[in-house]
């Protein structure tokens, strides 16, 4: 989604700026631009298109100066035009401001200002009705002889201040103003907005990942925080212009952990982290000698897990289809009435729910802005309301009542993959703790802890399969789409599987529950539409067994993820078969999702598509 680097120091702002820029481009925009105060002018740079057009503009006419500010754009209001592209000028065309996030009553307040003789809006955006206000309210307070004189810093901040009582929305934003040098305001509310700390020299930017390669020291800003930044102090308050609380922190990765390396693409490498990245999920977290799992971080005592009589899951995308798991899980492991819900339903639908009930959101970026809103209703009514988070920093998990950090690492592909596989290793956790306070039997706690143990070497035989599954996926180069079935813990798998093949090569892609086949959708069935079945040998695997002959006797390709003796009884079946380690059900779709993942990615790149940046997506979705 909306990106936003800021910079106030002693060195040439626009290299840092647009480095920032590019650090920010897997999450998603369709225009770029840059402010830089040059001297006594603001010069702005920015176009429609990938932040390269931007780079050209600005070899054209390097613009100089040692602060600004930079924002790639995702369009929501009004179309992906230079005119809409951030920066926004005031109608004064001294102060330019960039902004994430959607201004809801931006039409209200625009038609208030052309009411007043404001005739000067350039663009479509709610943005540059911000921008307006903001510029409208500070050459106001240049003294009208009544209340004594403010310094234009000041006046700035407060001007801003102002504007934001009088917005319904949320926002991340930075600006600046021509006339007052090296100074750079920023304000969040619902959009995230982190100060990097240096050495004579402070930044701002909605993700910290923009900033690492400067500093690892950052202060990340609550909602309704107001920071005014200069190079060598900063300082926060809130919007309605009290002191703020807040702590400068260590980023807990580095520029190094950010990188490609050798992969081709982000997504490579992070399918290839996940026996790593499922390891750190578990680590610390598992007491053999207590057969159980240890999770501090739910803040809550045995006693309360122990009344815990039902449980809420929720997310959107990936991590809805990792809750989805978690329902049999929970259900599973520890027998407690579990339901999944999509976070965007789930904040509007006021859930009838008892009062032992946990919730728990979702979540890798932490940000997701239905999922945070689901979050917040759930806290608003009163219940436990808990996190599963890989953003440590995240506005989901400061705001929970405690929760379980994922640990995976920075994920920089729009597609989510080592995430979803430390979703379900800690569901497991989660399932494994909660069951052993029910019925679970220390050895059967024994069990599943080596169940979960044997998980990174047995990712590591599955993306042994990686050249197998390329060949299947060039094989199937010309497919007009993809149907992707599985039955009780793997038909959340098939979802999965069917929302990184569609994300990322674009083709038509469904994933169902395999019964489902003869409700409707064998009629889709045909030569040019292979079928996926995720067919583990389990309980249910003689049923997917019969699934798949409804499709062979209608000529459809079928490819299949198998274990055990499952190859054997296939062989004669399935095109194409890939067998993964035999695991219990729990786990299972931590290593069937991983060939699923591999398929969707070898296709896309076998088609041409830009793997790490699909049309039209956003890593973080930040609006509703
Ligand atoms: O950051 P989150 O886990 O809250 O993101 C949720 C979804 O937006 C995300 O999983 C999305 O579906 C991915 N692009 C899927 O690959």
């Amino acid at each position: 989604m909306c990106g936003i680097v800021g910079y106030v120091g002693r060195s040439e702002a626009a290299p840092i700026l647009l480095d920032g820029l590019r650090r920010l481009e897997y999450r998603g925009y369709d225009s770029a631009g840059v402010a830089i105060v040059d001297g006594d002018r603001v010069e702005t740079r920015k176009c429609a298109g990938r932040i390269a057009e931007l780079a050209k503009l600005m070899t054209a006419r390097p613009p100089t100066g040692t602060y600004g500010i930079s924002h790639t754009r995702w369009a929501t209001h009004g179309k992906a035009t230079d005119q809409n592209a951030h920066p926004h000028f005031d109608a004064s065309g001294k102060l330019a401001l960039v902004h994430n996030g959607v201004i809801e009553n931006y039409q209200a307040l625009k038609d208030e200002l052309i009411q007043e003789g404001d005739n000067s809006f350039t663009s479509e955006t709610d943005t540059e009705v911000l921008a307006h206000l903001v510029g409208k309210l500070y050459d106001a307070s240049s003294g009208n002889g009544t209340s004594p004189v403010q310094t234009p810093k000041a006046r700035l901040v407060n001007a801003l201040r102002t504007a934001l009582q009088q917005v319904i929305g949320t926002y991340g934003i930075a600006l600046v103003h021509q006339d007052i040098p090296d100074f750079i305001v920023g304000a969040r509310r619902g959009s995230p907005l982190v100060l990097g700390v240096g050495k004579e020299e402070n930044f701002l930017a909605s993700d910290v990942s923009a900033i690492v390669a400067y500093t690892r020291d950052a202060v990340y800003l609550n909602d309704f925080d107001v920071v005014a930044v200069e190079r060598d102090k900063f300082e926060i308050s809130s919007v309605a212009g009290e002191g703020s609380n807040y702590e400068v922190s260590k980023v807990e990765f580095t520029d190094e952990d950010i990188k490609k390396g050798d992969y081709p693409h982000y997504m490579l490498k992070e399918i290839f982290e996940q026996a790593g990245s499922v390891r750190d999920a578990m680590r610390g977290r598992l007491s053999p000698e207590e057969c159980t799992a240890k999770l501090g971080g739910l803040n809550m005592t045995t006693a309360e897990l122990r009344d815990v009589c039902r449980v809420v899951l929720t997310g959107c995308g990936t991590a809805l289809h990792a809750g989805m798991i978690g329902e049999y899980i929970l259900e599973q492991l520890a027998g407690i009435p579990t339901e999944i819900e999509y976070a965007s339903e789930f904040r509007h639908r006021n859930t009838p729910m008892t009062r032992d009930t946990v919730v728990f959101a979702i979540s890798q970026s932490g940000e997701t802005a239905d999922t945070l809103g689901a979050m917040r209703e759930s806290k608003r009514k009163g219940y436990r309301s808990l996190g599963i988070c890989n953003n440590v920093a995240s506005t989901i998990a400061r705001e929970s009542d405690g929760g379980v950090y994922m640990h995976a690492g920075p994920e920089i592909g729009v597609a989510a993959t080592k995430s979803f596989t430390s979703q379900v290793v800690i569901l497991n956790l989660i399932g494994l703790l909660l069951g052993r306070m029910r019925h679970l039997s220390t050895s059967e706690g024994t069990q599943i802890i080596a169940a979960l143990q044997s998980l990174p070497e047995q990712i590591e035989e599955v993306l042994n399969l990686s050249d197998q599954i390329k060949a299947i996926a060039k094989k199937y180069a010309s497919a007009s789409g993809m149907l992707f079935f599985g039955r009780q813990f793997n038909f959340p798998v098939a979802l999965e599987g069917a929302l990184k093949m569609k994300e990322i090569t674009y083709l038509f892609a469904e994933g169902h529950p395999s019964a489902e086949l003869k409700h409707g959708i064998i009629a889709l069935v045909r030569p040019d539409l292979p079928s996926v079945f995720i067919a583990p040998d389990d309980a249910v695997f003689s049923k997917n067994v019969n699934n798949i002959e409804q499709v062979k006797a209608r000529k459809g390709p079928v490819i299949a993820i198998t274990s055990g003796e499952g190859a054997g009884r296939l062989a004669k079946l399935a095109e194409d078969i890939i067998t993964v380690p035999k695991v219990p059900d729990f786990v299972s779709p931590i290593l069937t999702v991983v060939p699923l993942q591999l398929l969707a990615y070898h296709l896309a790149v076998e088609l041409g598509r830009d793997v790490d940046k699909p049309r039209n997506l956003a890593k973080s979705v930040t609006v509703e």
